[in-house]
């Protein structure tokens, strides 16, 4: 299992070994390898590596359970285990890989899913805004809300995406500029800050972000900034449209009050830190606060887009969510204690 060291893009493609669990959990906890789907299906593919070198259930399980410790707030990390670890107490350990690979290819598939659903939402020459990266760094397949804008842009629909840079770590201005750039869709780089000022100008006329983690009542956690977006365009009246796979939904949290939510290192915001080199100016014991992500409430969201379907926020409050889950295709997760 190689995967591309995303903290040095976008000035070097680096390729880093993760078929070891604990080197899996570095790459994880450092942003190497990130993105709620692909630090699931990455996490998979380590586990099954280490399924196949032979270990035995105990030392399995407790690779499965630091794994999952990596990062607390994108559900799909969990879930991806937590599946693995079904598949193994049904048919063994040959049943990890296998697990991971469906997995991986599922997720292609929920992706292509999305970018259809959304797509049909956005109108010819839209100005839209993006936050973070939720491309193909941030799945196994064209993305959730990037691949949507991507797919919108191949439809010929003349889309202009407004990124924003995405402080305290720069996935946009770093992850989702070199993405847009390959596929070519034209887009802006901005601060943080600037995005309101684009909504009152009226060259914003919708926002489409992905999520790490939806709660049942459509609260969902996403990118730190993510919540500030979701004000502006309410105040401006600019759609606001969360991109998410039924992976990302967790039956366990009722309201966005039960995700957890990851708080990071100060020297993030401190200064900056990359392929780009270091750089700090703040006065080195300055106290920070680091959230790494934060909860949109669902009463923000116009609708959100999943791969099986599109929820107005009428029936994300609705209980609409329950509904989605209970389809064809979606894996039970009550059963499995990691
Ligand atoms: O800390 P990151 O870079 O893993 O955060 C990623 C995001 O917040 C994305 O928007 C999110 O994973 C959803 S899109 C696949």
């Amino acid at each position: 299992v190689e995967i591309l060291d995303q903290t040095r893009l976008p000035r070097e493609e680096v390729w880093l070994d993760g078929s070891d669990p604990d080197h899996m959990i570095q790459h994880i906890k450092a942003l190497s390898v990130r993105g709620a789907p692909l630090i699931g299906v990455a996490a998979a593919f380590s586990l099954g590596c280490f399924a196949q070198r032979g270990h035995g259930e105990t030392a399995i399980r407790s690779a499965a359970r630091r794994l999952v410790d990596a990062r607390p707030t994108a559900v799909n990390l969990r879930y991806a285990i937590e599946r693995q670890l079904l598949a193994f107490d049904r048919s063994g350990p040959d049943a990890i890989m296998r697990e991971a690979i469906a997995q991986f290819q599922e997720d292609v598939e929920l992706c292509e899913n999305m970018a259809q659903r959304g797509a049909a939402l956005i109108h010819e020459g839209e100005g839209i805004l993006t936050h973070c990266n939720s491309g193909g760094l941030a799945t196994a397949g064209v993305g959730t809300a990037l691949g949507v804008l991507i797919r919108a842009h191949q439809l010929g629909r003349g889309i202009q995406v407004f990124v924003d840079e995405t402080r305290p770590l720069l996935q946009g201005g770093r992850l989702t500029a070199w993405e847009l750039s390959r596929h070519g869709v034209p887009f802006t780089l901005i601060t943080d800050s600037m995005a309101p000022v684009l909504m009152r100008q009226g060259r914003i006329q919708r926002v489409m972000l992905g999520a790490d983690r939806v709660a049942m009542n459509g609260d969902f956690a996403n990118k730190i900034g993510t919540y500030g977006v979701a004000v502006a365009a309410a105040y401006h009246g600019v759609p606001f449209h969360p991109v998410a796979p039924r992976s990302t939904v967790d039956p366990h949290c009722a309201t966005g009050d039960d995700i957890p939510i990851e708080e990071r290192e100060a020297h993030e915001v401190r200064g900056a830190h990359g392929g780009f080199g270091s750089l700090s100016w703040a006065p080195a014991d300055a106290p920070v606060f680091n959230p790494a992500f934060d909860v949109t409430p669902a009463s923000l969201i116009t609708s959100m887009v999943l791969d099986n379907g599109v929820l107005s926020r009428e029936a994300l409050a609705a209980g609409a969510l329950r509904n989605l889950l209970d389809q064809p295709g979606t894996h039970r997760r009550e059963s499995v204690h990691v």
